[in-house]
């Protein structure tokens, strides 16, 4: 999609520019149904919205960051849910310029985050994200940004605290973050012992649980990158990564493909039908280095279109997903994608680097964390996004 110059003109939110279509429309329908309809262009993305037309209206995953001197949502002293490695405020990072930015899509504006609206149209709704530390991250974001009007009670964890369960008790709402790294079954890797990985077997995790969410996220990430044995049919097939054994290299793409799709095939025979969110690949940012030979991230402002080198594995992960998030539309299913990649991409400034330690000493050599996410941060635009394709769901729409 070729990218537009940013509007410049006072328009209503959600209303594409430079659109005779849409003028002609205005004069016919009158602008409140307009602006219902131009809502829905909002996200285009979907199994039923198909329309070659709708596609054009407006991406909202593609444009720009901009300065904003507004506060953010929550701070480290108003939200109690930020791990302490995110934890970037409190652990001393200095700079806090990366606080001040404003994801602006090319075409549209996103009306600003209304935590109260989205809370009361969720009443009595479940939501689960499936995945792995990154998801925990964007789940602490949710809670720290809901904490404004309700605080979640942990009502369950297991036993790593890697898999959680929240509940909002006025809302009725529950919020699930299940522990699933690799969506399919896998080992722990032991010593020297690779990572064994079951491209035919789903997860027990997550499968086990999801019939009990209304809306599930789902993303599959660097565990993909690690050395990992494939099994399918009970045979090892290949490998990635895992040199000196006498195995097949078969690629971190061959194994996420797999996955992905073998997830989709559950999802779309299975007699529950939630919303499914795929939210795509996240980039790290390791510079001078990768994230165990001393990389780090100490950049202090988002990249400009073009001044950053994408790293190619991050393409072929997420062309993996773009593939089968399209094949799972095809096939009926219902599923969204929460299109991060590229936002995240511009923002080598948003990771804790050092300060995923309590006041670390940098004049030393310290391991970087440029992966994950300061919490407040660029990932908190991840869930505001996530809310407005929840709200312009048909059944939350009408909702009050
Ligand atoms: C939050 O961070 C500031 C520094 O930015 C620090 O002074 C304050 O103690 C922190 N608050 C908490 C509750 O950790
Ligand atoms: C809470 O939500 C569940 C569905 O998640 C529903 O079955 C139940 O009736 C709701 N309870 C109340 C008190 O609204
Ligand atoms: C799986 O293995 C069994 C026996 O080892 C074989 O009969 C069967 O055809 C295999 N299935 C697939 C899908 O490869
Ligand atoms: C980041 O670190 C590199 C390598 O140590 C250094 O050359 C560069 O000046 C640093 N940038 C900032 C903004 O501190």
């Amino acid at each position: 999609m070729a990218k537009a110059k940013e509007p410049e003109t006072e328009e209503e939110p959600g209303v594409p520019t430079n659109k005779r279509l849409y003028n002609f429309l205005l004069v016919l329908l009158g602008s409140s149904l307009l602006f219902a309809f131009c809502y829905e262009l909002l996200f285009p993305y979907g199994s039923s919205d198909s329309s070659p037309s709708k596609k054009e209206a407006c991406d909202i995953f593609s444009g720009k960051w901009i300065q904003d001197s507004s506060d953010p949502p929550y701070t480290n002293s108003s939200c109690s849910f930020i791990s302490n490695p995110q934890n970037c405020l409190t652990n001393g990072r200095p700079d806090t310029g990366y606080l001040h930015w404003r994801w602006k899509p090319y075409d549209c504006e996103v009306p600003p985050m209304d935590t109260t609206k989205f809370l009361n149209k969720m009443r009595s709704k479940s939501l689960a994200f499936i995945g792995d530390s990154i998801f925990r991250n964007q789940m602490e974001s949710l809670l720290c940004l809901l904490s404004k009007v309700e605080e979640a009670i942990l009502v369950y964890h297991d036993e790593k605290f890697q898999s959680k369960t929240w509940y909002l008790p006025s809302h009725n709402i529950t919020l699930g973050l299940i522990w699933a790294p690799f969506l399919i079954k896998s080992t722990e890797a032991r010593s020297k012992n690779n990572i064994q990985l079951y491209l035919d077997v789903l997860d027990y995790a997550w499968t086990s649980q999801y019939h009990k969410y209304d809306y599930v996220m789902l993303s599959g990430g660097q565990w993909f990158l690690k050395e990992t044995i494939f099994w399918e049919n009970n045979t090892v097939i290949g490998c990635h990564d895992c040199m000196g054994k006498k195995l097949t290299e078969l690629g971190m793409d061959y194994s996420y493909h797999k996955a992905l799709r073998l997830v989709f095939q559950f999802m779309s025979t299975s007699e529950h039908k939630p919303l499914v969110v795929l939210k795509t690949w996240t980039p790290s940012h390791f510079e001078h280095g990768k994230w165990n030979t001393g990389g780090i991230c100490n950049r202090t402002e988002p990249f400009k279109e073009g001044e950053y080198t994408a790293d190619p594995v991050d393409a072929t992960m997420r062309n993996v997903e773009l593939e089968t998030f399209q094949e799972g539309s095809n096939n009926g299913l219902r599923v969204k994608l929460l299109d991060t990649y590229h936002l995240s991409l511009l923002r080598p400034d948003g990771h804790p680097g050092p300060y995923r330690r309590f006041h670390p000493d940098i004049s030393k050599k310290l391991q970087n964390d440029c992966l994950h996410w300061c919490l407040p941060g660029p990932i908190d635009t991840w869930n505001e996004m996530l809310m407005e394709i929840l709200m312009n769901e048909a059944e939350l729409r009408s909702a009050f």
